[in-house]
């Protein structure tokens, strides 16, 4: 007797203490072996009100999460692109196209709330039912003369502790569905494999050296998820100390090539060699360290000029950068600047114009001094003067290097030692200018539709 009295008191005491669900529900029965199935019906509804509040909520709150993700676009979209909204007067669309995304968010998160709003009253009436449960079945016993009062109180202290433990957890698990919508987006970033990774046996800083630098093998490549491949069956090869020229109607895959250069994409097919290396044998760190880029779309990071063309090799010399900024032209435009190199960039260079922006690209490819340079369409915003004159100042400080150039002029391109004509991912001819007027049609219509706009 004198032990089942210590443990009682144990466990009293440790329900006060860290209130533990099952110790009141021992408790009660200890109290009253008649009244315990009340508040364990009240437990078996709580859960069952519980699943059908996760079932009902998880979809909502999955949706939200999308919708979300579609606020989160839309916001972006009319910020970056303002000036575009506001020049072809756009500005009432968009707003018609924000409000509808805010509605549906609006809506998603109104009915979970509604959800949530209909458990909770449903949770009081439990606990009142089962107070009065207690209270009327407690009485009858009483009369009865099968038990005292004071079990009754002992059972009610005992339910409230239980439905109060239900009801807190309810409250955790009701986030659960959103904290579930979260960690699967989180886990499907997080798990997404890199698609390009280096080979396990990749040859280590294999030397760049040689004079065929890059060499396309029968290569053929399709983006993911695309039908039809964007090059086919491409062969050609560039030599140091010589410029290859890349031309042909917009997208024909020129920005492609000089991607798959650079392996930002796999090929499917063929083979692609950089100084007789496989490139998908060679570690990226070693590949991209012997290629400068200059991309399409001028980007510039936000902070200095200096800062900005010190990207591909930081511990350039202030000599590097003037001399880099010379060739490309850029020197002029910068002098002019009252704190010149320390000039402030501002995100995605939007205080300069694009044909600054694309000089600066230009120089801090020549800052980082590779033995590849690849130049994707990079002279398009230059007057045809510094065209001219960027062209053969490279072609004087580059002699060595092997500089691959996209161009849509044929003016750009015109000197090169090799062009290659692509039409629609295939090459319709290489060669010399001279030789491609005469042999390729394609490049002559090309050619001859440039002298007439320029005529
Ligand atoms: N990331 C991508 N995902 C899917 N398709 C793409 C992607 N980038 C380009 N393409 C498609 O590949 C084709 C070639 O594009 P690419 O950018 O290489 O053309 P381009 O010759 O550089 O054109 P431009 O002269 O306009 O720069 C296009 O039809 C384009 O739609
Ligand atoms: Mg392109």
């Amino acid at each position: 007797m004198g032990l089942q009295v210590a443990k009682h008191n144990k466990r009293n005491q440790r329900l006060h203490q860290h209130g533990c669900i099952s110790d009141a529900v021992v408790m009660t029965g200890m109290v009253s072996m008649e009244l315990v199935y009340i508040p364990l019906a009240a437990m078996v509804i709580f859960m069952i009100l519980i699943l059908v509040l996760f079932k009902k909520a998880s979809p909502v709150s999955r949706t939200i999460q999308t919708r979300v993700d579609r606020v989160n676009r839309i916001v972006r979209e009319s910020v970056v692109g303002v000036r575009v909204i506001r020049a072809f007067d756009n500005t009432s669309y968009e707003q018609k196209r924000s409000d509808d995304t805010f509605v549906a968010y609006a809506d998603n998160v109104i009915h979970l709330n509604r959800i949530f709003a209909m458990f909770n009253p449903m949770v009081w009436a439990i606990m009142g039912i089962t107070m009065v449960a207690v209270v009327w079945f407690g009485g009858y016993l009483v009369l009865q003369a099968t038990t005292q009062i004071g079990s009754i109180m002992a059972v009610m202290q005992y339910t409230v502790i239980i439905l109060m433990f239900l009801m807190m957890s309810a409250m955790v698990i009701v986030m659960v569905p959103r904290m579930i919508a979260c960690l699967e987006r989180i886990s499907e970033v997080l798990d997404t494999a890199p698609e390009i990774a280096d080979d396990r046996e990749a040859v280590a800083s294999p030397s760049v050296k040689g004079s065929k630098l890059i060499v396309f093998n029968d290569v053929s490549f399709s983006y993911q998820g695309a039908e039809e491949p964007v090059l086919r069956n491409l062969s050609f090869c560039c030599e140091a100390g010589k410029t290859t020229a890349i031309i042909g109607g917009t997208g024909s895959g020129k920005s492609t090539i000089a991607a798959l250069m650079l392996r930002l994409y796999d090929i499917q097919e063929g083979q692609i060699l950089v100084a007789g290396n496989d490139i998908r044998r060679m570690t990226q760190h070693d590949l991209r360290e012997s290629i400068s880029y200059v991309p399409q779309k001028a980007f510039l990071f936000s902070g200095t000029i200096a800062e900005n063309l010190r990207t591909g090799k930081p511990d350039a010399t202030d000599a590097d950068l003037r001399q880099a900024v010379k060739i490309a032209q850029a020197e002029a435009f910068i002098t002019t600047l009252e704190a010149g190199y320390q000039s402030p960039v501002a995100q995605g260079g939007s205080n300069f114009s694009g044909g600054q922006k694309q000089r600066l690209c230009i120089a801090r490819a020549l800052v980082k001094k590779a033995p590849i340079y690849i130049f994707d369409d990079s002279f398009s915003a230059l007057d045809y003067q510094t065209d001219a004159a960027l062209r053969s100042e490279l072609k004087l400080a580059m002699k060595d290097a092997c500089l691959i150039v996209v161009a849509q002029r044929i003016s750009s391109i015109m000197d090169a030692d090799q062009i290659i004509v692509l039409d629609n991912g295939s090459i319709a001819g290489i060669g010399r200018h001279e030789e491609l007027l005469r042999d390729c049609s394609l490049y002559r219509e090309i050619a001859d539709s440039q002298v007439k706009r320029e005529g």
